[in-house]
């Protein structure tokens, strides 16, 4: 896997791992492409990181992830790493009433987009000399704990849904 000279899209790129990981590819010479929902909060990371390319995109809502790939393919047809890093965690407790509060954001968020956007997006990569895509997974993956009970079953299946691009 080079470290240069790619084109990479980050979702969730704005905040926590997902910037930290775009300023460190963008310093090492990569193109890189931040996507999340807020417009304000990609706004901040391009402040920090100038070099940034961003694009508001709910990676659970189809239209945006239709319109992040036309984008994509419009202004960006060189992309070949994915990097499938959008994620949430919300503790369950389940005698204090509300342990399926946002369970239908969870998982859309952790486990579907993911496949998805592996699924639109790997014609786009296919074309490219070398393609990654990688996804940003947890240790709780594999130390599952009671309390974040979905958010460990998410990671799980994202971990084994490893995928290599073949070149053409
Ligand atoms: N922090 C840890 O200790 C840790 C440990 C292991 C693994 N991880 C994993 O690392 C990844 C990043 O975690 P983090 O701690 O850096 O989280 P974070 O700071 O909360 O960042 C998550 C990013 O995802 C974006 N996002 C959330 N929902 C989205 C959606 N539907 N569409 C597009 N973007 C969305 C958020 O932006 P908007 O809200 O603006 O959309 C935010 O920028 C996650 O997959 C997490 O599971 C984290």
């Amino acid at each position: 896997m080079k470290l240069t000279d790619n084109t990479i899209l980050i979702t969730g790129g704005a905040s926590g791992i997902g910037l930290a990981l775009a300023k460190q590819f963008s310093e090492r010479g990569n193109r890189v492409i931040i996507c999340g929902r807020s417009r304000e909060a990609l706004d901040r990371a391009q402040s920090a990181v100038p070099a940034l390319i961003t694009q508001v995109c709910d990676v659970t809502v189809l239209d945006n992830r239709d319109s992040l790939s036309g984008w994509l393919e419009n202004n960006h047809p060189d992309l070949n790493m994915l990097i499938n890093n959008a994620g949430v965690q919300h503790i369950r407790h389940f005698d204090d009433g509300d342990a399926v509060a946002d369970l239908d954001q969870e998982i859309p968020i952790n486990l579907a987009a993911p496949i998805h956007l592996i699924g639109e997006l790997l014609p786009m990569l296919k074309r490219q000399p070398s393609a990654v895509i990688v996804n940003v997974t947890s240790g709780l993956a594999f130390t599952p704990k009671a309390d974040v009970l979905a958010y460990c079953a998410t990671k799980a299946a994202s971990t084994l849904s490893r995928c290599r691009c073949a070149t053409n």
